[in-house]
């Protein structure tokens, strides 16, 4: 089991969405006995900007040459769709950054939602070229955005499920610590719930993806 999981935040290790995913990594390693799974871990907060040249390629009716496809974004791109392809099972840290992901989490999703690559066109629109693999999202946010305390939309489960759907990432769940900002008796409650239902989620082995890896 190959597990790589993309944190997201500014904070990277020291934040809450990466303290909950590191939960669920425990639970995912807890659920597979030997051999024991691989945990490859992404900082997307590191991740460069996609450039000019990924910017024309995206809008041609074809790849480039081979030396344009070695350098740059595009080089970046096929290494962060190889290690996508590479994966089991995915996990994204990712704390809610004005009602949607944080940019770290845009760039990296420009570099591997990538015609002819992982998704092609069709007449009925973009259709996923990835074989579905479970992704599971660990999120953060100062105040709720789900539930009958929540003040504030939501842009970022809805708009997550849908763009990894795009590229064949289906099988999405979502984990959540809300109301971080509302102090520490608050998030105490929050990370026992999210903890709580990761213990009572049935977290199974995808032997279809493991036959998928290279
Ligand atoms: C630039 C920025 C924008 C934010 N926007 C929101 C928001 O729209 N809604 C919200 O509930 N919290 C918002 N927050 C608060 C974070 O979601 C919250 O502090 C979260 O717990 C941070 O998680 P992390 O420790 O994983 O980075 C924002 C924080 C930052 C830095």
């Amino acid at each position: 089991m190959n597990i790589l999981r993309i944190i997201c935040s500014p904070r990277g290790r020291a934040s809450e969405s990466y303290r909950l995913s590191q939960r669920l990594v425990d639970r995912l390693c807890a659920s597979f006995g030997s051999p024991g799974p691989r945990v490859t871990d992404l900082d997307a907060a590191a991740l460069p900007h996609v450039d000019r040249d990924y910017a024309a390629a995206l809008s041609a009716p074809m790849d480039p040459s081979a030396e344009i496809l070695g350098r740059g974004a595009l080089r970046q791109s096929g290494e962060l769709i190889d290690a996508l392809q590479n994966a089991s099972h995915i996990v994204i840290a990712t704390p809610m950054h004005n009602f949607t992901v944080p940019s770290s989490l845009k760039v990296w999703i420009d570099h591997v939602v990538r015609v002819r690559s992982t998704f092609k066109i069709t007449p009925e629109g973009k259709v996923g070229t990835l074989a579905d693999r479970p992704v599971y999202v660990a999120i953060s946010s100062g105040g709720e955005f789900s539930g009958d305390a929540a003040r504030q939309p939501d842009f970022l489960t809805p708009y997550l499920k849908h763009v990894l759907g795009t590229i064949g990432l289906h099988d999405v769940t979502f984990f959540t610590v809300e109301g971080t900002a509302r102090g520490d008796e608050a998030l105490r409650a929050a990370r026992a719930r999210a903890e709580a239902r990761i213990a009572a989620h049935a977290f199974t082995a995808n032997a279809r993806a493991e036959s998928l890896i290279a």
